[in-house]
């Protein structure tokens, strides 16, 4: 196998099922599969061999299956969004309570965050007592009950746990269809029959141009697709950090305001819209996702959600003791945030992990007082970094450092929303 796709051949089913059986087992040894990724990263896989290798790393483990769960007397419609990764992306906290108190069943598998983008899990996970290990019998009941779960992958396609963290060391992270069947495996085991996919392109995203965005989320729709999954993805702008807090505990105080009807206009304008399409491509019409964030029946879901999963959120959220504001040295306009910067200040300041395991500050992350284009006062607060280890603060001033200006002009506005595939 590894010399057929040295040599640029296609490999068979029968051989694709073998290796990702073998490798899950402790068959097939680290080295070649090594090799065997490499060979894939530097060849490509034709749209056959990556539609088998997905539904390989799904069979690994176990598929859920909640097609028997009706609510008032009709099928549960199960649909779920999953994003690429985006500096301040917290649209899943206010965007799964949304969806859920429009009708629909949400069962989302989730991640914890690794590099310079946050997991929703860890943001989460600061709320005190929240849990995501979650059995499938809990998440059954708990889309019975309330609508949605958000769990740790845990046991689904676990070939792609170990296949991912062997590619974490090999550099064969960044592979179209390595991305596509690793993505989709997990989202295929998690029994959702209809998937939005949020691909983020810019300076704060995985991938940086446009195209390569473009042909992940081809990839992924065609994958879903073939599955039997109504697949759809937007293409959105990753240049600038999404909302004013980039962190764990102050990214859920910022999406608690968007579920009481208020928070950043980017933040709301990106849950409508991926609401909007998660409940078209579940067949769910006839209700105004904008509504719930009105009437509260969003902020009642997020309530159940987290009461479910053990969260308390009569209890105060963390926030760093140790404090830094960085002001305006002049009076101006807010110029472009670069989301690299600001994510790799929250890293800095502890809100996100080097390596797998280790564990993230809750309290740590920066909110932003000014956003590109709004008017600034000499002197005014710009940023407030947050961290309970003072001496983390200098470098992370450093990573701020070139990542915003304060000018006479205002930055062109970029569309959110660039495009949407399927
Ligand atoms: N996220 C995943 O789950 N897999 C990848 O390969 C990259 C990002």
């Amino acid at each position: 196998m590894i010399r057929t796709k040295r040599d640029g051949g296609v490999l068979s089913d029968a051989a694709i099922d073998w290796v990702i059986d073998g490798y899950t087992h402790g068959r097939v040894a680290d080295e070649q599969m090594a090799a065997l990724l490499m060979a894939i990263f530097l060849n490509g896989m034709s749209a056959a061999e990556t539609t088998r290798w997905t539904a390989a790393m799904v069979g690994s483990g176990e598929r859920f299956d909640f097609t028997a769960l009706r609510r008032g007397g009709a099928p549960l419609a199960l649909v779920d969004k999953h994003s690429t990764g985006g500096v301040g992306d917290k649209i899943t906290i206010p965007l799964l309570p949304v969806v859920m108190a429009c009708g629909a069943g949400v069962p989302q598998a989730s991640g914890r965050g690794l590099g310079h983008t946050g997991g929703t899990l860890d943001k989460l996970e600061s709320i005190a007592g929240f849990t995501a290990e979650l059995s499938k019998d809990r998440i059954r009941q708990q889309l019975s009950d309330v609508g949605g779960a958000i769990f740790a992958a845990g046991e689904l396609a676990p070939a792609d746990r170990k296949i991912y963290a062997l590619r974490d060391i090999t550099a064969t992270v960044d592979s179209t269809p390595l991305i596509a069947s690793s993505v989709m495996s997990k989202k295929l085991a998690e029994g959702a029959r209809a998937l939005v996919l949020d691909v983020k392109v810019g300076r704060g995203a995985f991938l940086k141009t446009e195209a390569e965005a473009r042909l992940l989320a081809q990839v992924m729709v065609d994958l879903g697709v073939a599955d039997g999954v109504a697949t759809r993805a937007l293409l959105t702008d990753m240049n600038c950090p999404l909302g004013c807090t980039v962190g764990n505990s102050v990214e859920i105080a910022e999406s608690l305001e968007v579920l009481a009807g208020g928070g950043p206009a980017d933040v709301v304008e990106l849950t409508l819209t991926l609401a909007a399409e998660m409940l078209d491509a579940a067949g769910i019409d006839g209700t105004d996702p904008a509504e719930t964030l009105r009437d509260g029946s969003a902020m009642d879901r997020f309530r159940a959600l987290v009461a479910a999963q053990g969260g308390d959120l009569s209890r105060p959220l963390p926030l760093g003791t140790a404090t830094e504001t960085v002001t305006a040295p002049q009076g101006g306009i807010m110029g472009d945030l670069d989301a690299m910067g600001v994510a790799m200040a929250a890293w800095r300041l502890g809100a996100g992990r080097a390596q797998p395991g280790d564990s993230v500050q809750s309290g740590a992350g920066v909110r932003i007082h000014r956003k590109p284009g709004e008017p600034v006062a000499a002197g005014e607060p710009l940023f407030t970094l947050y961290t309970e280890t003072a001496e983390r603060l200098p470098a992370a001033l450093a990573e701020l450092d070139g990542a915003w200006s304060v000018g006479a002009a205002a930055p062109t506005p970029r569309p959110l929303v660039l495009d949407r595939i399927g």
